[in-house]
């Protein structure tokens, strides 16, 4: 069974201490929990204290993005190593929000996907379409696109190298969730791509929905046999949304769905 995944994407929110304030607070929440993983994504001037915070718990902390290149002349960009040496072990890298407003191409999240693969950070890859996409019935096109260009050439071997996320851009932010057939039938097409393209051995890739997700409507997404946990926004800025969020997939982590 693939452990599910609770994440928070805080995104460019939260002050300093009240991302300190929030850490402590998930951080004894999630004391004593085994059955699934959590992990934040926090304003990169956190990282080293959020880390410091989660630190003794199973809490897991990221970037929301990084340059692949090592080092250099790249103003106001971080490289895989300054995410690690802060205490961070995954990144977020495709993010619809990165995609769209900064202009993020294929090419480029594909160094990126490759820099924290062989460094050593855990990548989740967002990926997902736009409303006039999925209205025009180019859902499995776009996936299919940006699929093969963040992934090209990329070694995955050992294969649980990434993570995936699929984030339709319409549902990020709008409070509109896709509804759990939709992302579904969506996350399954996702899990057959990559088993086409690297074998049945990447069958257990983790894929997490994101786009909407709250406490109302975690559990029927949840249950979803493709969907293996959640990227959230809003969600994630309250331990008490975001609690909640986290109580709803032990529940289902405990039932063995
Ligand atoms: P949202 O954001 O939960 O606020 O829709 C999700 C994301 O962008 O990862």
């Amino acid at each position: 069974m693939r452990k599910l995944l609770i994440a928070g994407n805080w995104k460019m929110n939260l002050g300093f201490q009240e991302a300190i304030d929030l850490s402590k607070k998930l951080a004894n929440y999630c004391k004593s929990i085994k059955e699934i993983d959590v992990a934040v994504f926090p304003a990169s001037p956190y990282i080293f204290q959020v880390a410091k915070e989660a630190s003794k718990t199973i809490i897991k902390v990221g970037a929301q993005n990084m340059h692949h290149e090592p080092k250099g002349a790249f103003t106001g960009e971080i490289s895989t190593k300054m995410v690690l040496t802060c205490g961070g072990s995954m990144v977020i890298i495709g993010h619809s929000e990165r995609r769209h407003i900064f202009n993020e191409n294929n090419e480029f999240i594909r160094d990126k996907v490759k820099s924290a693969i062989d460094n050593g950070l855990m990548p989740v890859l967002c990926i997902g379409e736009k409303l006039e996409d999925r209205e025009n019935g180019r859902t499995s096109e776009i996936l299919d696109y940006q699929l093969s260009g963040s992934l090209k050439d990329i070694d995955l071997s050992p294969l649980d190298k990434i993570i995936l996320a699929y984030e339709p851009v319409w549902a990020i932010g709008t409070g509109k969730n896709a509804t759990p057939e939709q992302a579904q039938e969506t996350q399954a097409f996702i899990r057959n791509w990559m088993i086409t393209k690297f074998g049945k051995g990447i069958g257990d890739v983790r894929i997490l929905y994101g786009g909407s997700v709250k406490p109302e409507n975690a559990h029927s997404l949840l249950i979803q046999e493709d969907i293996d946990g959640a990227l959230i926004g809003g969600a994630s800025l309250s331990i008490d949304s975001f609690g909640k969020i986290i109580d709803i997939a032990l529940e289902i982590a405990k039932e063995e769905k």
